[in-house]
């Protein structure tokens, strides 16, 4: 395998199979309890700003987005990011970022958060939100709330509960 049998596309309906099994295998059952994807329980992720991996005709890694929202500000959530066994360490990961990226940044989006380890995604350009600063809605380790600011300012205006911008109000004080 060369990383130039690895193309990239916008996810579309039919990978949908394909990307759920990757997930299972990368993260477990477990993923279900997950914080994030309590969020992205509230809706549809993007699938313009959705990205795919294949090799062969066959998906081996994903990246997906969700817009979501806390206080005044709006994101898009990064995540689930996952990639085949066999195909780690190749870049694969850091290409499926990198385009989720550009993508949000095309679109007019603010900035991009995520769950994950700093020390991968901090030389993507992932900084950690100060702690307290927003809340999940299940627990999670607060150093591995990391965020791309696109718009200068934008992550300042995330305060509070986040939620799927679809969850308009939910968690927020009434
Ligand atoms: C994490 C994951 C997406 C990385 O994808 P990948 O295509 O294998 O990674 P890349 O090739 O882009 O980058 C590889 C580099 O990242 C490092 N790396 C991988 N996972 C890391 C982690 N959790 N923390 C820090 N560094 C990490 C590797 O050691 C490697 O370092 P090197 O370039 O110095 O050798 C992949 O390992 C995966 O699917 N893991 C299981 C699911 C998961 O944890 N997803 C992320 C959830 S936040």
């Amino acid at each position: 395998m060369s990383l130039a049998d690895v193309t990239y596309l916008p996810e579309t309906l039919a990978h949908d199979p394909e990307i759920e099994s990757i997930n299972e295998e990368a993260f477990g059952p477990g993923r279900f309890a997950r914080a994030a994807y309590k969020i992205r329980e509230g809706g549809p992720h993007e699938r313009d700003l959705s990205f795919v991996a294949m090799n062969g005709g066959t998906v081996i890694a994903s990246v997906r987005m969700t817009r979501i929202e806390a206080g005044s500000g709006k994101a898009h959530l990064l995540g689930p990011l996952a990639v085949r066994p066999a195909f780690k360490n190749l870049g694969i990961g850091r290409k499926l970022v990198a385009m989720a990226l550009e993508a949000a940044a095309k679109t007019g989006s603010a900035c991009v958060v995520l769950v994950g380890d700093e020390p991968y995604y901090g030389p993507l350009g992932f900084k950690r939100i100060p702690r307290g600063q927003i809340s999940m809605p299940r627990p999670v380790d607060l150093d591995r709330l990391l965020a791309h600011e696109i718009e200068p300012g934008s992550v300042a205006k995330l305060t509070g509960m986040v939620h799927h911008a679809d969850q308009v109000g939910v968690g927020e004080p009434a």
